[in-house]
């Protein structure tokens, strides 16, 4: 793939401490770049390119989410209900918004904008909350 510059950089104030959750968040990130290429690019391999990348976000997203809920689970975190319920609707919203995008009423580059300040906002707050609980949790152990 042609080199251009990132749409978004993972930086280290984004990590969470727990290093298999920041690989997945940075993987998130790329798929948002590889996303933002097919955007700008913008014709007709772009598009399908899109919906390929589309395709793939979305089965990693529920996955790195599952993954997290596990994790979240495992460390009987308290506000694990209302952290899936936030990964819930996300899902849905891609979902919505990539039926959208296939039907032509969707902008692609409006999603990707949506992508990025999702991830970037749940990264910071929610993420974080859970991380430095579980984090906490660990010390006595470790
Ligand atoms: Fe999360």
């Amino acid at each position: 793939m042609e080199e251009t510059e990132n749409y978004v950089e993972w930086q280290d104030s984004y990590s969470v401490g727990i290093p298999v959750v920041d690989e997945q968040h940075k993987e998130l990130i790329k798929l948002t770049n590889n996303l933002y290429k097919a955007c700008v690019d913008g014709d007709d391999t772009a598009r399908t390119y899109f919906k390929e990348v589309i395709r793939k976000t979305v089965e990693y997203v529920k996955f790195h989410f599952s993954a997290e809920e596990q994790i979240m689970s495992n460390a009987k975190y308290p506000q694990v209900a209302e952290h899936k319920r936030q990964h819930e609707n996300f899902v849905k919203k891609v979902i919505e918004d990539t039926k959208k995008f296939e039907e032509g009423k969707a902008v692609p580059y409006v999603f990707v904008n949506y992508l990025k300040n999702w991830i970037l906002n749940h990264i910071a707050v929610a993420d974080k909350a859970y991380s430095s609980y579980i984090l906490q949790h660990r010390k006595g152990t470790s």
